[in-house]
């Protein structure tokens, strides 16, 4: 059976003036790592990222993006065909609300910034998904962990939500392994790892090949 895989990866960024913005200290390993795997699994791959230090992995469609709407668009164009969707982007969720055309001079003071919220791409997509088609989030916490996860994967109507703890020096913004809880319908609990983000790759697009290949049988 033929696979399309949509990833998107790493963090994105929010400009207020030219030279400066906000973000998040995603480096887009674990989103790099499953688009390697699912290559390795014989997949069609498209990855969209955020801008990150990685080099583009072989034998994959890149498109890098910068802003939530850059990722929004480019991950629209690509979402009707795929068969799986894996949101592992760390997206800025607010933005400026002006973005000033020349760089903001220091006068002593402070600054203030009024920001407003991006749009949420998975909810987006999930409103607009075929039945058949399998979207799996990423939850980035800092505590309650689970049952959090749990949340995110009824509120933004989503087949799997991978927990993913972030929180402190152990939580897994630029680590090379990592720890997921993979939460599906049903009450589907599987730990994977800890091992390299490699190694979880590898598990995770194991655990959706079986579930692509039994929805089929
Ligand atoms: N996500 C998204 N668009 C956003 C924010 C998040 O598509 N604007 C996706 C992420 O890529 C991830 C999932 O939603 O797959 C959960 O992201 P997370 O940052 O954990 O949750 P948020 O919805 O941002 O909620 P909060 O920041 O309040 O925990």
């Amino acid at each position: 059976m033929s696979i399309r895989c949509l990833i998107t990866a790493g963090p994105t960024r929010e400009f207020f003036d030219p030279v400066r913005f906000v973000s998040n200290p995603s480096t887009g390993k674990m989103g790099f790592a499953l688009a390697e795997a699912a290559r390795a699994e014989g997949w069609t791959v498209d990855l969209v990222a955020g801008p990150v230090a990685l080099p583009e992995p072989a034998g994959v469609m890149y498109y890098p993006v910068v802003t939530a709407e850059e990722m929004l668009r480019q991950t629209d164009a690509l979402f009707g065909p795929c068969d799986i969707l894996i949101m592992t982007a760390a997206v800025s969720d607010w933005r400026p609300k002006v973005c000033q055309t020349q760089k903001l001079k220091k006068n002593g003071q402070g600054l203030t910034v009024e920001f407003e919220a991006v749009p949420d791409i998975l909810a987006t997509l999930a409103e607009r998904r075929r039945v058949e088609q399998v979207l799996v989030g990423f939850a980035a916490e800092t505590e309650n962990v689970e049952a959090n996860a749990l949340e995110k994967m009824t509120r933004k109507k989503v087949d799997f939500m991978a927990a993913n703890s972030v929180a402190g020096a152990e939580g897994a913004f630029g680590r090379d392994d990592n720890q997921l809880i993979l939460l599906g319908k049903n009450g589907f609990r599987q730990v994977l790892g800890p091992a390299s983000k490699r190694e979880v790759a590898q598990q995770l697009i194991r655990q959706l090949s079986h579930h692509l290949a039994a929805r089929t049988r």
